[in-house]
Order: C-alpha cells, then sequence, then structure tokens
C-alpha cells in the first residue's frame, strides 16, 4: 500500500478500544485469577461485545457500551467456567482504566502541534470515554470525545460517522479516520472519509464497502501520512 501522505487533512478521528486502547490489558491484569484462559476469555469478551453491539442495532434495542460489554463480560465468564464473582466486577473496573498504547501521547502531541484536529469517535458511553482518557493522562489531547450515544446507535451505523463531520465542522473528505478494526476502516472509507488502518491484529482485509487509503501497524506512522513536510 503507498505510503505517501494523505491530501487534505484537517482532523485525525480516531477509534478508541484496539486503537488508542489496549482492551487486552484488562484481562492481562487478572493473570492470576485467569491463567491459561486469559487470551481465550479477552477474545471471546472482544467478539461478543462486537457482536451484541450489531445485534441490538439489528434489533432497534440500543443499550450503552457499558451495559453491553458487561453481558458480553457474563459470556465470557459463564463460557469459560469462571464463576468467581469478584472477577467480573474486577475486569469491569480495569475496562475503565485500559493502557493506552505506548505511541499514542507523543502522536496526538505531533498532530496538534501541526495544527490538525484530533477526536476520538467510539462506541464508548460517555463516561467510560471520559475515564479511560482521564487516566491515560490524554486528557487536553483532544478538540472532541463523542460517544455513539449522541446519536443512538452503534458503528458501523453511518449516523455514527456523521456525527463527527458535524460535531468538529469539518467535511468527510478532509478527515482522517484511524482504526484497527478492519469493519470500522472499510465503514468510514464508504462514507466517504479518508481512512488509515491501524491494523495491529494483523486482521484480514474485509469484504464490504469501503476501502481503507492506508495501512499501518502502529499509530506511531500516523504523523508521517498526514503532516506535510
Ligand atoms: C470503539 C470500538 C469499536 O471504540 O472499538 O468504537
Amino acid at each position: 500500500m503507498v505510503k505517501e501522505p494523505l491530501q487534505g487533512i484537517r482532523a485525525c478521528v480516531f477509534d478508541a478500544y484496539g486503537t488508542l486502547f489496549d482492551y487486552a490489558s484488562a484481562a492481562a491484569a487478572c493473570r492470576d485469577a485467569l491463567g491459561e484462559k486469559l487470551e481465550r476469555l479477552t477474545t471471546i469478551w472482544r467478539d461478543k461485545q462486537l457482536q451484541y453491539t450489531w445485534l441490538r442495532t439489528v434489533q432497534g434495542r440500543h443499550a450503552d457500551f457499558q451495559q453491553v460489554t458487561g453481558d458480553a463480560l457474563d459470556f465470557a465468564l459463564a463460557t469459560l467456567g469462571l464463576t468467581q464473582s469478584s472477577l467480573r466486577s474486577r475486569l469491569m473496573n480495569l475496562y475503565l482504566k485500559l493502557n493506552a498504547f505506548p505511541e499514542v501521547p507523543e502522536m496526538l502531541a505531533k498532530l496538534r502541534a501541526g495544527e490538525v484536529k484530533t477526536a476520538i469517535l467510539s462506541n464508548g458511553s460517555p463516561m467510560m470515554l471520559r475515564s479511560a482518557v482521564d487516566n491515560a493522562g490524554l486528557a487536553g489531547l483532544f478538540d472532541a470525545v463523542l460517544s455513539v450515544e449522541e446519536v443512538g446507535v452503534f458503528k458501523p451505523h453511518p449516523k455514527v460517522y456523521q456525527l463527527a463531520v458535524d460535531k468538529l465542522d469539518v467535511p468527510a473528505r478532509n478527515i482522517s479516520f484511524q482504526s484497527s478494526n478492519a469493519w470500522d476502516a472499510y465503514a468510514a472509507s464508504a462514507f466517504g472519509m479518508q481512512v488509515v488502518w491501524c491494523n495491529r491484529y494483523g486482521q484480514m482485509r474485509e469484504r464490504l464497502p469501503g476501502t481503507p487509503d492506508r495501512e499501518i501497524k502502529s499509530l506511531a506512522d500516523l504523523p508521517d501520512l498526514i503532516l506535510l513536510r
């Protein structure tokens, strides 16, 4: 994939979970209790969480991401026969304090120094996002932290991507959207944003509408794609 900078970018909009914040860091902090089930718990919890967002959207039965995350965790714990009641609250609390990926603070600071707006656009509820941002010491590095709760529907509904256009007052073609979730990257591209797919997890390309414009493995490579030298 080409590595030339994108043209005309005025705002960089980021997915939260898996892109800025490492959702695996919650279970990783419970290695003592999870043991060899740690990786499977992380995978089932994340997969089920996303499935529930899509299924609730199709059913027209929205519940916020905190509820969906808890429901998905219950499913994952039951699947693995993890019955310790304190584990659920421990993991849910940790989900509010996820580690940011190490390159994130410097990357955001570089973009902002280059006069590019920065924002989060996430399924997360406002409470969850505030907690994650504050805990990771990223407050002050975003022009906006946008939750799907403002439109009452989860990604990849086009209303979610439109929210960023409306709130930032920047046309879609002048926004670069970053996600590690291939389906999210493709949907933002189909919507009309320029897209940098941060493919941290080595996912396959989707067979869905949209074509991410660039693919990187770490957000450390983003400023070179955005800032004109
Ligand atoms: C989010 C999920 C999809 O932050 O990662 O919106």
